[in-house]
């Protein structure tokens, strides 16, 4: 920031900076990047470059991010656990930007288990998943077919969670090492809820789960996770922005409808 700019943020008063807020609202910041304000008119003093000193060899033996998750999922024996196991995993650097993990939401007795990608801003905020604009279209697609997170009956009951449980920054796309680290625990959460059915949303579910991306071309073909049958379909953010992909989108719940009503 240039010294004149600081001197006159320095002379603002409380009216005008007010309005200086105002503006930056209009413009579309919606949140802080960062926990503590900078005080942008305090000009630091220039300091000389520092001297660079030569990298030291590191000297903590490199941990394995994957094999550390592994460890801590195949040793929780309850929903319980494993929340708490991932509420204490600090490798994955997700964790840092989040506000909170966003574990599940939903029946743990139900037959289908739906996977997402991340949690989004609404979702980080209320630590459950699919409340934002796409959750809100998720639970009417759902309810269509007659299930819903809310019921208990196991036959209409949803389970939700998300292949990443903090929410990436500026809704980024996941990195494939944060995905990897993940895993381990996505597979527990599979194994403990036990579904008969699992709905993979989007892209990034798919990679996942099937280990293939490609949605438009997955998408209503069913293929096999963990002994299970799964369901690639169009992720409902993506059909929020392509409405003409409802078509398929509700051919892929008549599917989900008919094959729950065979029983699997
Ligand atoms: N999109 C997702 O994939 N998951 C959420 O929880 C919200 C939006």
């Amino acid at each position: 920031m240039s010294s004149d700019v600081a001197a006159s943020l320095a002379s603002m008063g409380y009216w005008e900076m007010q309005a200086a807020l105002a503006w930056q609202v209009d413009m579309g910041v919606d949140e802080a990047i960062l926990d503590a304000p900078i005080d942008r008119t305090i000009v630091p003093e220039k300091t000389p470059d520092p001297v660079i000193a030569p990298a030291e060899p590191a000297l903590e033996p490199s941990v394995d991010g994957v094999a550390v998750a592994e460890g801590l999922a195949a040793a929780a024996a309850s929903l319980d656990a494993l929340r708490a196991a991932m509420e204490g995993y600090d490798l994955c650097e997700l964790k840092l930007g989040a506000k909170q993990l966003v574990f599940a939401d939903g029946q743990p007795g139900a037959r289908v288990m739906i996977v997402g990608e991340a949690p989004g801003r609404d979702e980080d905020m209320q630590g459950k998943p699919f409340v934002g604009r796409a959750g809100q279209l998720l639970d009417l697609m759902f309810s269509h077919i007659g299930l819903s997170r809310e019921t208990p009956d196991p036959g209409a009951a949803l389970y939700i969670t998300n292949v990443l449980p903090w929410r990436p920054p500026q809704n980024r796309d996941p990195k494939p090492e944060e995905m990897a680290m993940m895993l381990p625990f996505l597979r527990r959460h599979i194994e403990l809820i036990d579904p008969d059915i699992i709905v993979a949303m989007g892209n990034h579910a798919c990679q996942a789960l099937l280990g293939k991306r490609g949605i438009t071309r997955l998408r209503g073909n069913w293929a096999e996770a963990m002994g299970r049958p799964v369901l690639p379909m169009f992720h409902p953010a993506y059909l929020l922005r392509t409405p003409e992909a409802k078509r398929e989108a509700w051919a892929d719940l008549l599917s989900l409808k008919s094959k729950l009503g065979q029983g699997t």
